[in-house]
């Protein structure tokens, strides 16, 4: 076996790794009270919230409310990156955390659950990957931000869904070879939009990878007025029916753009929060995740996202516990190749990265 086919194995978690969705049951007074204390604690303590669009729609509206952030990986980044607040509050799983304490050491960073993950930064061991990338010296490294501070400090770009085709394209132009890990679907996706000649680590999303080809071709004949909106961390055989494919940001965008009354999405239902908040005279259908090969690990919702809570929140905010620390060392490369990635999309392209790629 050749270093090629040794590292680019396909990555599947053990089911034991996989918990599973458990959300908060709190009724509506429980729910205002927790939201007060945790108001007056964030007000105290000078910290934002920071969330990701999957998480639960109490942690959103909170969220807005309290002038902090709801978005995807991108912005959650670009926000924890200006905001003047002390203390980020990242509701998420723990890629986005090491991430936020990346581009800010001097802030301190609590997340509402340690063990909220992530299957691709899981699938993607950094002795592992390191050791690929020796072997691969004359490949450009570049990391999806689903993976952890160690494997962005070994990479020389980390992208995200919203910015990975213009970097690879990017790239491509200066005739560089490259590794990409750890999502095969995504980089798939990206080799055929770009033609670069890409090394694909095969790792998953256990959400994305659920949801079927065969029967949202089913669903697509019985509405065929609907539009499809894709996430690119999706199977081929979906990412192909697609009207947009884009991260979640660019979901609901689009959602909100087009011109229909009906859209199937494929990707994290704690998206369809925000969705309804933006048109909530449309109607929205949930991609098929039942099947041919059907297991429903997740049913379209993540059991790490999940895994953050008003409850939780309030609990770290109290004690302070859940703070996230990455190595100084790792800190200073892997800020390398996050902040190419906010040059490269605050300067829409346009800088001279000439020697830099
Ligand atoms: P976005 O950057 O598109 O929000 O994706 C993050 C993610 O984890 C999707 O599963
Ligand atoms: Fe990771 Fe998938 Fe969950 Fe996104 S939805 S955080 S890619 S496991």
């Amino acid at each position: 076996m050749n270093s090629e086919t040794t590292y680019l194995r396909s990555y599947t978690l053990k089911k034991e790794q996989i918990p599973p969705v458990i959300s908060e049951d709190i009724d509506d007074y429980e729910r205002e009270s927790l939201k007060k204390k945790i108001k007056e604690l964030l007000d105290q303590q000078e910290a934002v919230i920071v969330s990701h669009y999957y998480t639960d729609s109490d942690l959103q509206i909170l969220a807005d409310e309290t002038g902090g952030c709801v978005s995807d990986s991108l912005d959650m980044a670009r926000f924890g990156n200006q905001s003047s607040a002390k203390t980020l509050i990242v509701c998420g799983v723990r890629f986005m955390g090491e991430t936020a304490k990346i581009l800010n050491p001097e802030k301190r960073i609590l997340m509402p659950d340690m063990d909220a993950n992530c299957s691709l930064d899981l699938g993607c061991p950094e002795d592992e990957f390191s050791k690929f990338c020796d072997e691969n010296p004359e490949h450009v490294v570049v990391v999806y931000a689903n993976t952890s501070a160690a494997v962005k400090a070994r990479a020389d770009w980390m992208v995200t869904s919203g910015s990975a085709v213009d970097v690879i394209n990017y790239l491509k132009k200066k005739n560089k070879k490259i590794i990409w890990a750890p999502d095969k679907y995504l980089g798939e996706y990206v080799q055929k939009k770009s033609g670069a000649e890409m090394l694909i680590w095969q790792g998953s999303c256990i959400v994305h990878e659920e949801f079927k080809g065969k029967e949202l071709a089913s669903l697509r004949k019985n509405h065929p007025d609907a539009k499809v909106l894709v996430h690119p961390e999706s199977p081929s055989s979906v990412i192909e029916q697609a009207d947009m494919v884009g991260s979640t940001t660019e979901i609901i965008r689009a959602f909100g753009d087009m011109n229909a009354k009906k859209f199937i999405v494929a990707t994290d239902k704690g998206i369809f929060h925000k969705m309804k908040e933006l048109a909530n005279n449309k109607i929205i259908m949930e991609a098929p995740t039942a099947g041919k090969g059907a297991t429903c690990t997740s049913c379209a919702h993540c059991p790490w996202m999940a895994m953050n809570s008003l409850k939780k929140l309030l609990h770290v905010l109290k004690t302070g516990e859940n703070e996230i620390f990455v190595e100084d060392q790792i800190i200073s490369s892997a800020k390398n190749s996050i902040e190419k990635l906010l040059k490269f999309t605050s300067n829409n392209q346009s800088i001279g990265l000439a020697n830099d790629a």
